[in-house]
């Protein structure tokens, strides 16, 4: 356990001796000793110790008494443990102690072993919460909303300003414009905050599957139904749902989510029993909805109902100024993610990105940078190595046959260039891409697995790799590129 002995840990007590004997005994364990008289120096070295692993508190101190000192150290985002000591611990005291997070509750006089024990358990805990928390930090940070520009901040002040409420939400933008970063925001800043995130995308579930998607069914239902099945609603109750591509929602089931956000009841299919359920809506669309009402394909009602809180979410090409900073961020990223070593791009490189018209918007840019990462030798990215269509150099040309060993090599590196070719002119959209090369897509899957090209979200999203050698030999042992030489 290396790591805990080397762990810093702060004594805050106004006897001296106790100082000193804790002094010896942590020392001679092999921790790093800190030490306080008072409360005011207390907090100013807590203050200033940012890897400050544990605290041990007397109660009683001169000035600022040491729950004072408890609940501001409690207030810091990575707050190291503590453990209360007093000489005459009141029940109360303790119980207080407890409800502001102290760990444990020790009585003087201190024992060694009493104390040691104490303070290992307390340093295991401290390690698994900050595991947690970087965790946490970890999945937050993969949903960050990116961007400067003046857009972008009145957009950060309708998530704001909405956020607290539970007023419904339409999302409305283009496709790549990160409508699903906003939805999870507001849902972030939410007081549903910890409770479900559901989210439903209804144009990729077929219709005849839906309403038992959204709303359950039960046993016996339909043919199929073998099993009860609990709804996204329900999954979503005290939470959010957001459902994505609602312009894909049939009209009948569209009357079903309209009873819903007016009633707060949903019906499973199959049941007669009607349950309530209390759900916050987010949608989101990147179709012109007065348009498919004026179509008769969008119910004007359930429009009005969705359109509570209108939010826009811009454009690449309205927010031109972010794009060097989204560059940077995506590169960077994708670097830490794959351990590759972090590289730049020319400024040049940057000023052609910066002009070019990014119909597929932030997914398509993030989806040419991490492929340049990927397909690029050079230090420094330039001009000539951006794709064609973006204004660079690079055709689709040839790989370097110096690269390949062997002809399966050299065949192998060509094929994952012209399928990444062809998925990024495809806006990463499997089935077109899998049209056009004429391959039936069972085997374009394949194929991503084989190069580790994934597939993260949904619809028409790839990304690279999250590791070189992910799932090799798992899905693609007999896949043709590998034994057909
Ligand atoms: N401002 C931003 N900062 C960082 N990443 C962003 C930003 N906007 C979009 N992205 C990234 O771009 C990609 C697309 O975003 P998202 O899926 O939210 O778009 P969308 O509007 O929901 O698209 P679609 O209509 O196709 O569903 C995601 O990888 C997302 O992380
Ligand atoms: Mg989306």
């Amino acid at each position: 356990m290396k790591n805990l002995r080397k762990a810093k840990i702060l004594v805050v007590d106004d006897e001296e001796n106790i100082r000193k004997s804790l002094k010896m005994i942590l020392e001679y364990e092999g921790y790093q000793f800190l030490e306080a008289g008072d409360g005011e120096e207390a907090l100013s070295l807590i203050e200033e110790t940012i890897d400050l692993d544990l605290v041990l508190l007397d109660i009683k101190l001169p000035g600022l008494d040491g729950l004072d000192i408890l609940a501001e150290i409690k207030k810091r985002p990575y707050a190291p443990e503590v453990i209360m000591i007093s000489g005459q611990g009141t029940i109360q005291t303790a119980v207080e102690a407890t409800k502001l997070g102290a760990f444990e509750f020790l009585e003087k006089p201190l024992h060694r072993d009493r104390v040691l024990l104490s303070i290992r358990n307390a340093l295991n805990q401290n390690t698994l919460r900050r595991e947690c928390l970087d965790l946490r930090k970890k999945a937050e940070k993969r949903y960050e909303i990116v961007g400067n520009h003046p857009l972008m901040k009145q957009l950060w002040k309708d998530i704001l300003k909405t956020a607290p409420t539970n007023a419904t939400v339409l999302i409305h933008g283009e496709s790549g414009t990160g409508k699903e970063l906003i939805a999870r925001a507001i849902h972030s800043h939410s007081l549903r905050a910890k409770e479900p995130f559901i989210q439903v995308n209804c144009a990729a579930i077929p219709e005849e599957l839906i309403e038992s998607e959204l709303f359950g069914h039960e046993k016996g239902a339909f043919t199929g139904a073998t099993e009860r099945k609990v709804g996204k609603f329900e999954q979503a109750d005290g939470g959010t749902i957001f459902l994505d591509e609602i312009a894909d929602m049939s009209l009948k089931t569209q009357s079903k989510v309209l009873r819903v956000l007016e009633e707060g009841e949903i019906q499973r299919v199959g049941s007669s029993k009607v349950s309530k359920v209390d759900v916050r809506v987010i949608a989101a669309t990147n179709k012109d909805l007065k348009k498919e009402i004026g179509e008769g394909k969008f119910r004007d009602d359930l429009f009005f109902r969705l359109n509570v809180v209108p939010v826009y979410s811009p454009a690449l090409r309205e927010k031109r100024e972010d794009i060097p900073l989204l560059i940077d961020y995506f590169g960077r990223n994708f670097a830490e993610e794959n351990n590759f070593k972090p590289r730049k791009f020319s400024a040049e490189a940057v000023a052609v990105m910066t002009k070019y018209a990014w119909k597929g918007n932030v997914r398509e840019l993030r989806n040419v940078v991490e492929r340049l990462l990927i397909m690029t030798e050079a230090e420094v990215i330039d001009k000539k190595d951006l794709p064609e269509q973006v204004g660079g150099g690079a055709k689709a040309q040839l790989p370097d046959a110096g690269e390949a060993k062997t002809l399966k090599d050299y065949r192998e590196l060509a094929e994952k260039d012209f399928i990444l070719a062809k998925l990024e002119k495809n806006n990463w959209n499997i089935s077109q891409t899998a049209r056009e090369i004429d391959t039936p897509r069972s085997n374009l899957y394949k194929k991503l697995a084989q190069y580790g090209i994934k597939i993260t979200v949904g619809v028409g999203e790839a990304v690279a790799p999250s590791s070189p050698t992910e799932k090799k030999g798992e899905e693609s042992p007999n896949s043709e590129g590998q034994d057909g030489r």
